[in-house]
């Protein structure tokens, strides 16, 4: 399209890219949607009228869909961004793209369940907590089968290499999640934005979603309002002595910046007691990622225990390449 400002341009680039390289192949309808947005001076303008951070595709398909209560085409998003109740662009200022996928909970398993029991888990980052309850659910590693309590979600998790499958869950006696923003898992606006984070043609994660927050809402798990990086002494400070206390994340830490300040999370949990498990995208511990075998997998996050690598995972928990 020509004849766009640079800002307009710039905005348009990011929607094409989101378009060939999150979304295809996996959400026709976003990809659809995104490449129309890129073309529409007046959509341009009005993601220009929010900070960089929050012109955000993520931001913008959920937000409509939660105003729309469903996908809009892009008529009907612009009469969304017309409506003189601002709605849309209030939510958008609100909310963040704040996922809560308790799948990734099938390539925790076996870390968590190879630990001395009971343990007390802490997971900072952690939303809604959905991922602080892997003894609630049920798994499918192909090989083995883990079931979980009646109306519980089943996860699969496809497994090359060794890893240690866990006949079953392991004992929790205490959790507690740390979040700057949590979800409140009891809240109908709050899981309906997690739901919209969710894009349309993945049915399966949104169907685990749903099962995990009812599971969740009959015994929700705490989640304190705090800072990973000031405020996880206090928490620690409360987990029982007698457990193996474990702290974990899983796409938490990529959003802690600068970088020196994940090698100061790191180094402040190594002086701990607690075991650290992190499940991240290899560029938030390029010093963890040096020591995994190359070439660094496409679209797979690290999972490492203490700082020393396992595994690649599946972003979503849908796979494990153990090589530990
Ligand atoms: C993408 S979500 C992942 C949630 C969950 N760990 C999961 O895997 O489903 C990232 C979460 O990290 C939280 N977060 C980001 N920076 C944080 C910080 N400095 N301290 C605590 N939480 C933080 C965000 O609020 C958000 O809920």
């Amino acid at each position: 399209m020509t004849g766009l400002s640079p800002e307009q341009a710039a905005v348009a680039a990011r929607y094409r890219t989101f378009a060939a390289e999150e979304v295809h192949g996996v959400s026709p309808s976003y990809e659809r949607l995104t490449l129309e947005i890129a073309e529409s001076c007046e959509i341009l303008d009005f993601l220009l009228g929010f900070p960089s951070a929050r012109r955000q595709p993520n931001l913008l398909l959920a937000a409509s869909r939660v105003v729309a209560g469903h996908v809009p085409d892009l008529d009907q998003l612009i009469e969304l961004i017309r409506d003189p109740a601002r709605r849309l662009r209030t939510l958008m200022l609100s909310r963040t793209t704040q996922t809560n996928e308790p799948s990734r909970c099938a390539v925790l398993l076996p870390v968590l369940a190879g630990l001395p029991p009971p343990l007390a888990l802490i997971e900072v980052g952690a939303s809604g907590g959905l991922c602080l309850l892997p003894d609630r659910y049920g798994y499918d590693y192909g090989t083995r089968r883990i079931a979980g309590a009646r109306g519980s979600p089943t996860f699969r998790c496809s497994v090359q290499g060794p890893a240690p499958l866990p006949a079953g869950a392991p004992q929790i006696v205490w959790r507690a999640g740390l979040d700057l923003s949590p979800i409140d898992i009891g809240s109908a606006a709050d899981t309906a934005w997690l739901e919209a984070l969710v894009w349309p043609e993945q049915e399966h994660r949104r169907r685990h979603l749903l099962q995990a927050i009812a599971v969740a809402r009959a015994e929700p798990p705490r989640v304190v309002r705090g800072d990973l990086l000031h405020d996880l002494d206090t928490l620690i400070a409360e987990a029982p002595s007698d457990a193996t206390l474990v702290v974990f994340h899983s796409a938490a830490l990529a959003y802690v910046t600068p970088r020196a300040a994940r090698l100061r999370f790191a180094e402040a949990l190594r002086r701990t007691r607690a075991t650290w498990i992190s499940n991240e995208a290899p560029g938030v511990f390029p010093d963890i990622v040096a020591q995994a075998p190359t070439p660094t997998p496409s679209s797979r996050f690290l999972l490492a225990v203490d700082g020393v690598p396992k595994a690649w995972t599946g972003p979503h928990g849908q796979s494990l390449e153990w090589f530990a």
